[in-house]
């Protein structure tokens, strides 16, 4: 066997969660382990990569994206986002993962700590790993919603530290940052000239009055921050794996020395589809937002009837984090008992670090509405009987 570099060894193993121990089982599984949207990519994206594809357009292209791409992109940050970005400050990839791949090799040495806010998203971690790095974990407020607090963060600020990671909305627990928590981590970055990493997966799926904040937008992040959006999630394209960064200029060329020696460039007819996401109707994408929404509803009222759960509704993603300190068990124990004895798979909080104990997510974007009632039934006969 080959000695595999220091990279590979210094990287922990990355752990699937209930989705690997359900893999396999037999029966009728109900999968709301997974963060997948169930809807399929609407038509209009469809269509116009096949005719994209028909065209011609299978050949290398820009390394950076299409330019039409990168400008309907910057175009739709400024008005979505009040993000300040060029065609040229933006590079398209094979999804968010990709990008915060390009973010933590570009940015991170040995030795250095990334600052992540827990209940955290794992896979996060383990590119912080291979690029030398470690993850530093710093707990959201727990008794208060999962908010962003100052001292819980800076405790952790070290001569080390280079970078905060941002996830808003927030996976698992649903959070959309206010301006106000926002302003104490740009504060924070400022003051200890940190980098912010902001993953935005979510920014197109928030509910009521909750309105998405983008920390690129604060005054003095812009030169500070890269910010990471995808396709995945509101358009329903997480196979297609497709995203985009935004940085400043003086930051692009670091970025592209790993995408382009990684993968080139991303798949370039697909990009037209990207582009028809974005320049195309947006009925579509507020229908798959309203499914999302309904299934919320109904998630949140039917686990709020159960025994020793509570669940607050989550202001955005497709995650309810529900409380169930009220059953008196661990996480882990209780979604593995709930798979082996209902066939309902749901995430353990403890898999997003100890912050997220007394939690499960549950994913209810996942499935259709009555695939989720199914679940809820089943869910509301085992908290009855435990
Ligand atoms: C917070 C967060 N970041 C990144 C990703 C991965 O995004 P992509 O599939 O676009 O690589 C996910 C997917 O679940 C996610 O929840």
């Amino acid at each position: 066997m080959p000695r595999f570099a220091r990279r590979i060894t210094q990287t922990s193993a990355k752990d699937f969660g209930m989705f690997a121990r359900a893999f396999g089982r037999p029966g009728d599984l109900i999968h709301l382990e997974l963060g997948r949207p169930v809807e399929d990519t609407p038509d209009h994206i469809k269509d116009a990569t096949i005719a994209a594809l028909r065209a011609g357009h299978v050949h290398y292209s820009d390394l950076q994206g299409i330019p039409e791409l990168r400008h309907a992109l910057a175009g739709k940050m400024a008005q979505d986002n009040g993000m300040d970005y060029t065609a040229d400050e933006i590079i398209v990839t094979n999804g968010l993962t990709q990008a915060s791949y390009a973010a933590f090799m570009a940015l991170l040495d040995e030795g250095d700590e990334a600052i992540l806010l827990a209940p955290y998203y794992p896979q996060h971690i383990g590119k912080i790993e291979l690029a030398g790095a470690k993850a530093v974990i710093a707990p959201l407020d727990t008794d208060n919603d999962f908010a962003i607090r100052r001292d819980l963060i800076e405790a952790h600020i070290t001569p080390r530290t280079r970078m905060i990671v941002l996830i808003n909305p927030c996976n698992p627990t649903g959070r959309v940052y206010s301006r106000a928590e926002l302003q104490i981590l740009a504060d924070l970055a400022i003051e200890h000239d940190l980098t912010v990493i902001s993953d935005e997966v979510y920014e197109r799926i928030t509910y009521d009055n909750a309105t998405h904040v983008s920390i690129a937008a604060l005054p003095g992040m812009r030169a500070r921050t890269i910010t990471m959006f995808a396709f995945t999630k509101a358009y329903a394209m997480d196979g297609w794996r497709l995203g985009w960064l935004a940085a400043d200029a003086s930051m692009i060329s670091a970025l592209m020395k790993i995408t382009t020696n990684e993968v080139t460039h991303v798949n370039t007819f697909i990009q037209h589809g990207a582009l028809a996401a974005i320049t195309g109707p947006t009925s579509a994408l507020e229908e798959l937002v309203a499914g999302d929404l309904a299934r919320r509803d109904l998630a949140v009222r039917r686990l709020n009837q159960m025994p020793g759960i509570t669940c607050a509704a989550p202001q955005g993603t497709i995650y309810a984090f529900a409380d169930i300190r009220g059953t008196g068990m661990a996480s882990q124990e209780l979604a593995e008992k709930l798979m082996n004895d209902t066939g309902v798979v749901v995430e353990a909080g403890s898999f997003y670090g100890d912050a997220g104990e007394g939690h499960l997510r549950i994913c209810f974007g996942s499935v259709d509405e009555a695939r989720l009632s199914e679940a809820m039934d089943r869910m509301q006969g085992f908290f009855n009987a435990l």
